[in-house]
């Protein structure tokens, strides 16, 4: 069975639908954060600091190229994964990807809310960090510039998908 990738931006809900899609399926399911944090033992944020993005989107590179084609895996990707060392194109020979394309005005309502709700998690995203202003400006500057790579998945879905609406775009991909 072909391997599924959600790619969007970070809040656009790859790892909650991820998960509820590999329960349905009967896939695993995979978060490639947190396969890199496990693996290096440090967090995100962590890792960014210490050693730059750069090094980041290295591990994220090697971390993708252990996924190989029929694995069944349900893969939640790090938002920027498919933009870096032409990882849409091995995502794209390795199995069917999904973008789940949540405008950046809705994604900035969610982490503000999760924000309020979750204080001590504000570190979490090295790249968002920034005041209410700031952040939607930047959110928006990314989603933009990222566009047209994430448009190169094989099934779009606007807006907020139910693991039913995933499903049904599958249909024949599977
Ligand atoms: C990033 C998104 C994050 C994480 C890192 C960089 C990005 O993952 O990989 O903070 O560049 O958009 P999520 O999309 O899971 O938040």
């Amino acid at each position: 069975m072909k391997n599924i990738f959600l790619i969007g931006m970070p809040s656009s809900g790859k790892t909650t639908l991820g998960k509820r899609l590999a329960r349905e399926l009967h896939y695993h399911f995979t978060d490639t954060d947190r396969v890199i944090q496990r693996e290096e033992g440090l967090t995100v944020a962590q890792l960014f600091e210490k050693f730059g993005e750069d090094h980041f989107r290295e591990l994220e590179a090697r971390v993708l190229r252990t996924i190989k084609p029929g694995a069944n895996l349900v893969v939640a990707t790090g938002g920027g994964m498919p933009i870096y060392h032409d990882n849409m194109a091995y995502i794209k020979a390795t199995g069917v990807s999904v973008f789940l394309d949540v405008p950046p005005e809705f994604i900035w309502e969610r982490m503000l809310l999760h924000a309020e709700q979750h204080p001590n998690e504000q570190a979490e995203r090295p790249l968002f960090r920034a005041n209410d202003t700031e952040l939607l400006t930047n959110l928006r500057l990314k989603y933009q510039s990222r566009l047209p790579i994430y448009q190169q998945a094989d099934i779009i879905i606007s807006g907020n998908a139910t693991e039913q609406d995933v499903l049904n775009r599958l249909g024949d991909w599977l």
